[in-house]
C-alpha cells in the first residue's frame, strides 16, 4: 500500500487518516493479539517526552520490546535533556534522529510534531502535542469502540475540558469519517474550539452529563480538566459522572476516559463493566504496535 506509507512517513495528525487506513490500523492491533510481530528486529525507537506520561510513553516503549526492538528514552526531557542548556527542540531532533529509527514525541507546543518532521529523516510519531492533537490516543480510543461495540458509527457523549484536552481535538477528526451523533458537553468556557466543529456536522452542545443522557449516547468519553494549561481560577470541574448517571446509561453503553483521571471519574464506577477505560489503556498497546509497525520500515 504505497499510497498510505507516503501520507503515513510521519504521524503528525489524525487529517492525515482515510477511513480505509484506520480499519487498517484496527485490524492489525487485533492481530497482534495473538500473533508474533517481531518487525523492529535490529531497530532503535526513541521515546522523547517533554510533558510527563504514563500510558502512552510505557505502552509505546512496551511495543517496543514486543516487537524485537531497542528503545532510547529521554522521559522527561524538560529537565534532563540538553533542552535545560537552551537546546531548540530542532538541534535536538536532528541528534536524536540519526540515533534511531523513529522518534515518538511529546512536547507542550502545539506545532511541535510539525517542526520536528521537518528536521527528521526518520519518522516522527506525535504523543501528544501541546493543546492541539494526540492522534495515537484517537486511534486507540477508536480501535476500544470498534472491540467493545462492534461498530465505530454510533452516538458519542464527549465531557470535559474538550477546548484544552488533545485527545478530543484528535477523536474528533477521526470520528468526523463516520456517521456519527457527538454531544458536546461542557460549560462555555471549555466549549470544543470552533475550527473542529467541521469535523462532526451532526453534533450539538450541552451543559450537563444529564442532558446528555437523555440523547441516550452509546459512548461516554470523559476527560479531565488540564489544569496545567488554563488559569488557575477557573480550576472547578463541572461534570462529575456519578452513580446516579450510571443508572440512567444505556444497559450497552460504554465509559471510556484516556486518563489520567481526576474528580470527573469516581473509582466507585470502575465495578460496572460499562467501565471500558482499563481495557482502552491495555489496547494502546495492540494499537501502538500497529502504528510502529505501519511506519518503521
Ligand atoms: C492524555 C494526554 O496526555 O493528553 N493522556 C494520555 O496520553 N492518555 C490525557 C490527559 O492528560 O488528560
Amino acid at each position: 500500500m504505497p499510497d498510505l506509507q507516503r501520507r503515513l512517513m510521519h504521524l503528525i495528525s489524525c487529517n492525515q487518516f482515510r477511513k480505509e487506513d484506520v480499519e487498517r490500523l484496527i485490524g492489525s492491533a487485533e492481530e497482534n493479539r495473538d500473533r508474533k510481530n517481531l518487525h523492529l528486529q535490529h531497530k532503535t525507537i526513541a521515546t522523547l517526552f517533554y510533558e510527563p506520561s504514563t500510558r502512552t510513553r510505557m505502552s509505546f516503549e512496551a511495543a517496543v520490546y514486543r516487537m524485537g526492538g531497542n528503545v532510547i528514552s529521554n522521559e522527561d526531557a524538560t529537565q534532563s535533556s540538553s533542552s535545560a542548556k537552551g537546546e531548540s527542540l530542532e538541534d535536538t531532533i536532528r541528534m536524536v534522529s540519526s540515533y534511531c529509527d523513529a522518534i515518538v514525541l511529546r512536547h507542550p507546543a502545539d506545532d511541535s510534531s510539525e517542526r520536528a518532521a521537518q528536521i527528521a529523516h526518520v519518522p516522527v510519531i506525535n504523543a501528544g502535542a501541546g493543546a492541539c492533537e494526540h492522534p495515537t490516543q484517537a486511534l486507540l480510543d477508536l480501535y476500544t469502540v470498534w472491540r467493545e461495540k462492534g461498530k465505530i458509527d454510533l452516538c458519542y457523549a464527549l465531557v470535559g475540558d474538550l477546548r484544552y484536552g488533545r485527545t478530543t481535538h484528535s477523536l474528533v477528526r477521526l470520528l468526523g469519517l463516520y456517521n456519527v451523533k457527538v454531544i458536546l458537553v461542557s460549560s462555555d468556557y471549555f466549549s470544543l474550539p470552533d475550527d473542529l466543529l467541521k469535523f462532526i456536522p451532526n453534533c450539538h452542545k450541552v451543559d450537563s452529563i444529564d442532558e446528555a443522557l437523555e440523547c441516550e449516547p452509546d459512548v461516554v468519553y470523559l476527560t479531565r480538566m488540564q489544569r496545567e494549561r488554563f488559569p488557575p481560577h477557573l480550576k472547578r470541574c463541572s461534570n462529575v459522572f456519578s452513580e446516579e448517571h450510571l443508572n440512567r446509561l444505556k444497559k450497552d453503553a460504554i465509559i471510556m476516559h484516556p486518563f489520567p483521571r481526576n474528580e470527573e471519574l469516581p473509582k466507585t464506577i470502575d465495578r460496572d463493566k460499562r467501565a471500558a477505560y482499563f481495557r482502552q489503556s491495555e489496547n494502546g498497546l495492540w494499537m501502538r504496535m500497529a502504528i510502529l509497525k505501519e511506519l518503521v520500515k
